[in-house]
């Protein structure tokens, strides 16, 4: 099977058969360049055998960042953080994708990371299920976080993190994620109800 290499900047110019695709975020050059540039090691292409690049995943880290957890002190943390992924269509269900996350994830423990952490689209089950066997778990839903879908914030302790301790707050994001759910449900059925009423010319 192909090794993941560091992407190169060129690489940029030669991806976009890759990101034709519905449920790839398609970034801009700005956004792209400084994440590319902040941790260049983290950035990985594999290449099929005549040497097309087929799939890049984007990593970075946060470092020193302040999170409230569990009994609601603030903890220094570094986590993993996974901005893009992406496999041509035509090299899926190769097992490239795994390859991708497990090499990332173990560049992540070896720089003692506590967990790595992604967003994903709540419609894009194949990616949710991968991300699911590998181990990551949803952490928290996250209600129009993209323009036109929900996501779901998904996290993966690492070896640092014993006690799993960066999942603690699951339990409260999971209340809170439902609440959340049932708020919007709420909205969309009153917008509902609205329109009917706006367009019912009894009532005009
Ligand atoms: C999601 C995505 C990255 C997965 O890439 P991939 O290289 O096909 O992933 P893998 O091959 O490692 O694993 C995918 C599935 O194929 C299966 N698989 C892996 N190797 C296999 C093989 N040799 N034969 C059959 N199935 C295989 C895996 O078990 C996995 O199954 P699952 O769907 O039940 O989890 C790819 O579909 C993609 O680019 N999608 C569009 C962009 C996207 O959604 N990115 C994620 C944004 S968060």
């Amino acid at each position: 099977m192909t090794s993941p290499r560091v992407f190169a900047l060129e690489d940029l110019f030669k991806f976009n058969h890759i990101v034709l695709d519905p449920l790839v975020e398609v970034y801009s050059l700005p956004f792209l360049l400084p994440k590319i540039l902040e941790y260049p090691e983290l950035v990985l292409a594999v290449d099929a055998p005549g040497g097309r690049l087929i799939g890049f995943i984007l990593g970075r880290r946060i470092v020193d960042a302040k999170e409230s957890i569990g009994d609601g002190k603030d903890q220094s943390w570094s986590n993993g953080h996974i901005s893009a992924l992406a496999v041509a269509h035509d090299y899926r269900k190769l097992g490239l994708a795994t390859r991708l996350l497990t090499t990332l994830r173990d560049m992540m423990d070896r720089k003692g990371d506590w967990y790595v952490d992604l967003f994903v689209r709540g419609k894009n089950e194949k990616a949710i299920s991968l991300y699911e066997s590998l181990g990551y778990v949803k952490y928290r839903w996250m209600p129009q976080f993209y323009a036109n879908d929900h996501g779901y914030d998904m996290r993966l302790p690492l070896a640092r993190d014993v006690e799993r301790k960066s999942l603690e707050g699951i339990l409260i994001n999971k209340v809170y994620s439902f609440g959340n759910m049932l708020y919007y449900l709420l909205m969309l059925y009153l917008l509902g109800i609205k329109d009917i009423l706006i367009g019912d010319r009894w009532l005009e």
